[in-house]
């Protein structure tokens, strides 16, 4: 596929526009940022690994019958997918508390919920994401009620197909983020699944293989998402 210009740089990902309308390029990047841009990094290979990790769990939530934008991995650090319009809210599933909830609320992080707890976010760094509900999302026309009906339902049956997955390998899967979108009268997933978005913890030392390691400057970032990755049996080929 035929890379034309760059529509939208990120903070860890580049979108490149393609000779096809309905397809872009992502292009996995070095950067790391947290703290909605406070404190940024290039981490060598981050970038591969994360698109081969998302590619890896992409595929497996396809073949649990998840609606993805993903199509296809084009190089070590890209991969093409269906050009979405993007609904600007994010989608986070907590299945043990960790992070912004542990500040809000007062819990010990580490603390496993009875069920998942579906939350959403306003897309925004300049507001530092703020938690919203579906009733500001509709309101504000951030997305329609139905849409955000089917963004919760396909959000909790991710979170099943891969609390089973990581399940497997040893992993618990703490949280993780979202993010959808529309294409042609359909939600799809977008944006990307990797240790960049969620919480990934060692079942049995509740070792962090997640970005955490870099919020909270604990070192061994990528070697910790090379270690989910191989667990998953992932084949990064840097
Ligand atoms: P939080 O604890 O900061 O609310 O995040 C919950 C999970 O969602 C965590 O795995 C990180 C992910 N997340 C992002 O990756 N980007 C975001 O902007 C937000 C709000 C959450
Ligand atoms: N809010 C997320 C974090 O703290 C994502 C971001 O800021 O880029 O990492």
């Amino acid at each position: 596929m035929e890379k034309r210009g760059r529509l939208y740089a990120g903070k860890a990902k580049t979108v490149f526009e393609t000779a096809d309308a309905d397809r872009l390029i992502l292009h996995f990047r070095d950067d790391t940022s947290a703290f909605d841009g406070g404190r940024t990094a290039a981490l060598k290979n981050k970038g591969a690994v994360n698109n081969y990790f998302n590619a890896h769990i992409m595929e497996k939530l396809a073949a649990a019958g998840i609606a993805t934008h993903f199509e296809k991995i084009l190089g070590d650090n890209e991969s093409l997918v269906k050009r979405l319009d993007m609904i600007g809210v994010e989608c986070v599933v907590r299945n043990i508390a960790a992070g912004s909830i542990c500040k809000r609320l007062g819990l010990e992080e580490g603390l496993v919920l009875d069920e998942p707890l579906y939350e959403l976010f306003l897309k925004d760094d300049a507001l530092h994401d703020p938690l919203i509900n579906e009733d500001h999302a509709v309101l504000f026309k951030w997305a329609a009620r139905d849409e955000l009906r089917v963004m919760r339902e396909m959000t909790l049956r991710v979170n099943r197909a891969l609390q089973a997955l990581f399940a497997e390998v040893g992993i618990l899967l703490v949280d993780f983020k979202l993010e959808f979108g529309r294409f042609h009268g359909d939600i799809l997933l977008g944006d990307e699944f990797t240790p960049d978005g969620c919480r990934i913890w060692d079942a049995a030392t509740r070792k962090k293989l997640d970005k955490d390691r870099f919020r909270r400057e604990l070192g061994g970032v990528v070697e910790a998402y090379q270690e989910a990755a191989l667990r998953l049996g992932i084949d990064i080929k840097v």
